[in-house]
């Protein structure tokens, strides 16, 4: 069979890696894939949005499976266009992935459901919003009800910096149509958790589970990044934890959208904070994490692509348990200087190392480029992950560690406390 994965990140990379094992491939395509996917899938130069010619490639090579990665195709609709020509999907339609494209939409399918969640309120008016976060005294999360690639959410301390977040959003429109409805939540504390579950519109499964760190720097200082590291399992995280997950947000998740006629097919993956007070959840995505599935799929034993095509023809309750590696596994992001700041960034920097990457260190590339005459180059902000396999999370993390120093460009950066928490 031939498998189109639609993306052209580190994630995409990760599914492309794990697609070329499946015996039941004979071709994997990536659209429109970067410098590493070229390297063990055939790479294809159409954008992750554009629905006509992602149908049309897809009819012309009779493809078997087509597995979407980022939240643009979603919302794009490319899940609904090849549903309806007949394709095997894993991946939403739109009307679904709305639990990840609006916030809005989110936390009222979480109130319906009953899915713990931070307290919130929905405004298009700055006045109503700055007077809801300040009988909090400004600790809230303001939040862009829209697509923001993982930038859309400002934590404030004190009412001055919540009323500067509302503003920027509300008043100066600085993340355009997205920011134009906000959510603001109550701030809560604790490790965070992503459980990701793969669905067919009725069963869910979970993978394993992984913990992202989503500051920018060292010690979780900085901007809110698209995550900057994982690792898989997290600590204080046991089946107790993932059970609860899976019995009160993600199944109820699942049942709430088929019942209101969105049936999901896919990745729902449920980012939570586990807070004194019990767990929260405080996002959905409609699709794998990234760096998440860097984490997740090295640990998976089971094929993908059976289990992908189990759930996009809706026969994941009889499909096999899943399988995993009891190895721990920890992925650290290389990133460009200034990154998250696109406007500070400087790319196509020619990147230096990656042929003498320690052995046991999975290199993922995002943000590269293949320049003819140079090699490769930076192409943009978090340019590749380092993944690696340990037999405790202490050992994976010194060889995803030894794999990021190798990688060298001017201005690279990267985390080097991600794990750190687990390491005894
Ligand atoms: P989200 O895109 O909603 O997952 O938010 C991105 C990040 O902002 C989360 O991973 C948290 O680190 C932080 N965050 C979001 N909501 C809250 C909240 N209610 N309280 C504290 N931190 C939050
Ligand atoms: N790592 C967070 C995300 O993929 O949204």
């Amino acid at each position: 069979m031939k498998v189109l994965v639609v993306g052209s990140g580190a994630r995409e990379h990760a599914l492309v890696w794990k697609c070329v094992q499946s015996d039941l491939v004979e071709r994997v395509y990536c659209a429109p894939g970067n410098g590493g996917t070229g390297g063990m899938a055939r790479n294809i130069p159409i954008g992750v949005a554009d629905v006509v010619r992602i149908v049309e490639f897809s009819k012309r090579e009779r493809l078997g499976l087509v597995i979407l990665g980022p939240e643009a195709s979603v919302d794009a609709g490319v899940g609904d266009a090849l549903r309806s020509a007949g394709f095997n999907v894993f991946g939403p339609n739109r009307g679904a992935g709305r639990i990840e494209s609006s916030k809005s939409f989110a936390k009222q399918l979480m109130v319906r459901a009953g899915i713990p969640t931070a307290e919130f309120g929905v405004f298009i008016d700055p006045l109503p919003a700055k007077e809801w976060a300040a009988q909090r005294d400004g600790k809230v999360a303001v939040k862009a009800d829209g697509l923001a690639r993982g930038k859309g959410v400002i934590v404030c301390a004190d009412v001055r910096e919540a009323d500067a977040a509302i503003d920027a959003m509300l008043v100066q429109k600085r993340f355009g149509r997205s920011g134009a409805t906000v959510v603001v939540e109550e701030l809560l504390e604790g490790p965070e958790l992503s459980l990701l579950g793969v669905t067919d519109g009725t069963d869910i499964v979970p993978l394993a589970p992984a913990r992202d760190f989503k500051r920018a720097h060292e010690g979780d200082q900085g901007p809110n990044t698209g995550g900057m590291g994982a690792y898989s399992p997290p600590l204080g995280v046991g089946d107790d934890v993932v059970r609860e997950v899976v019995d009160r947000v993600l199944r109820p998740a699942v049942r709430e959208l088929a019942a209101s006629g969105d049936e999901f097919r896919g990745v729902l993956y449920a980012g939570l904070m586990l807070t004194k007070s019990g767990i929260r959840t405080i996002e959905f995505n409609a699709r794998f994490g990234d760096p998440e599935a860097q984490v997740v799929l090295p640990r998976l034993e089971t094929d993908l692509v059976a289990l992908a095509l189990a759930c996009s023809k809706g026969t994941l309750a009889n499909f096999p348990e899943l399988r995993w590696s009891p190895q721990a596994s920890v992925a650290i992001v290389v990133a460009s200087g200034n990154y998250p700041d696109d406007a500070a960034m400087k790319l196509g920097l020619q990147i230096r190392g990656l042929a003498e990457i320690p052995r046991g260190a999975l290199i993922f590339h995002a943000g590269t480029r293949f320049e003819p005459g140079t090699g490769l180059v930076t192409d943009g902000g978090r340019v590749v992950t380092s993944a690696a396999l340990g037999d405790t999370v202490a050992e994976a993390r010194e060889k995803a560690l030894a794999g990021a120093r190798q990688v060298r460009f001017p201005g690279a950066f990267f985390r080097s406390d991600i794990a750190a928490e687990a390491v005894i």
